[in-house]
């Protein structure tokens, strides 16, 4: 698909690799609609990015929300042809911890953010997409959704956080199999250590040691990076039912 014809729905959109994407599209013509918990942030972003971009508060993991939102961003864009999911929480901690056992609703609530959240915007989005005229090579759409290389390697207290994104991870090809007849695509990357409001608390030397775990380049990856990925993945019509890692060869210890 063309990018500068991407009319987008991004969870997560007012922050991190979320407002890296949409200020990537926006810059390439395309329309966005940014779908986040975070009202305030969100308004400022959508007007900070200009006409071409609007903000609708939804919690994700809030399945009459996400509906709605979704109806009323593809009404605003004129259709929806991507669907970006970046919401999502780190929900770190210990299954037993010097504070107690980890309480079971929230494992509960990690779960319906990162997980149930990736799947209410994958059905509302797919729904609006199979309304699309097909192009040329027959794209409707195309899902993307962010899970993390904790989906493979989860560290030490990313119990829920690793359980989220292997479950998204899971979530891919079955979406791409069950969407292929409407020519809907469903990818899924999972990063590494991206810089964003996610990573800010950081201190200096937990930050020294996480550049140095990734073999090149030792650094934390940026949103335009990520985006960037995205972009590709709009673009080429092969990329479907698979997991992009982005994470210069680091592999969590
Ligand atoms: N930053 C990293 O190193 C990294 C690495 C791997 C994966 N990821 C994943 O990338 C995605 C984006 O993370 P980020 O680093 O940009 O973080 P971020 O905190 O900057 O952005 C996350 C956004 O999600 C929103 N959000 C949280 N709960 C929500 C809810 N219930 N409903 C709607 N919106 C909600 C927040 O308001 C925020 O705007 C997340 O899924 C995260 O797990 C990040």
């Amino acid at each position: 698909m063309n990018f500068s014809s991407t009319k987008a729905v991004i969870s997560g959109g007012a922050s991190g690799l979320g407002a890296g994407v949409a200020k990537a599209i926006v810059d390439a013509g395309g329309q966005v609609a940014l779908l986040d918990i975070n009202e305030e942030q969100g308004n400022a972003y959508a007007a900070e990015l200009g006409t071409n971009a609007s903000f609708f508060k939804t919690d994700i993991s809030k399945d009459e929300q996400v509906t709605a939102s979704i109806e009323k961003a593809s009404n605003h864009m004129g259709g929806i042809n991507t669907a970006i999911g970046c919401a999502g929480v780190l929900g770190n901690g210990r299954i037993l911890s010097k504070k107690g056992p980890m309480p079971g609703d929230f494992f509960q609530k990690v779960v319906d953010i990162n997980l149930v959240g990736s799947f209410l915007l994958t059905r509302e989005a797919a729904k609006h997409m199979q309304q699309n005229e097909p192009n040329e090579q027959g794209e409707r759409g195309v899902i993307i959704h962010t899970a993390s290389i904790a989906a493979f390697e989860g560290q030490f207290g990313q119990i829920a956080y690793s359980a989220t994104k292997a479950g998204l991870v899971g979530m891919i090809l079955p979406a791409a199999r069950e969407f292929a007849r409407d020519g809907i695509r469903a990818m899924a990357i999972a990063p590494g250590i991206f810089e964003t409001p996610m990573m800010e608390g950081v201190s200096d030397d937990i930050r020294q040691s996480l550049y140095d775990s990734v073999p090149f380049p030792s650094r934390f990856g940026t949103p335009d990076e990520f985006a960037l990925t995205v972009r590709h993945i709009v673009e080429n019509p092969m990329l479907n039912g698979s997991v992009i890692r982005l994470d210069g060869a680091c592999r969590l210890q």
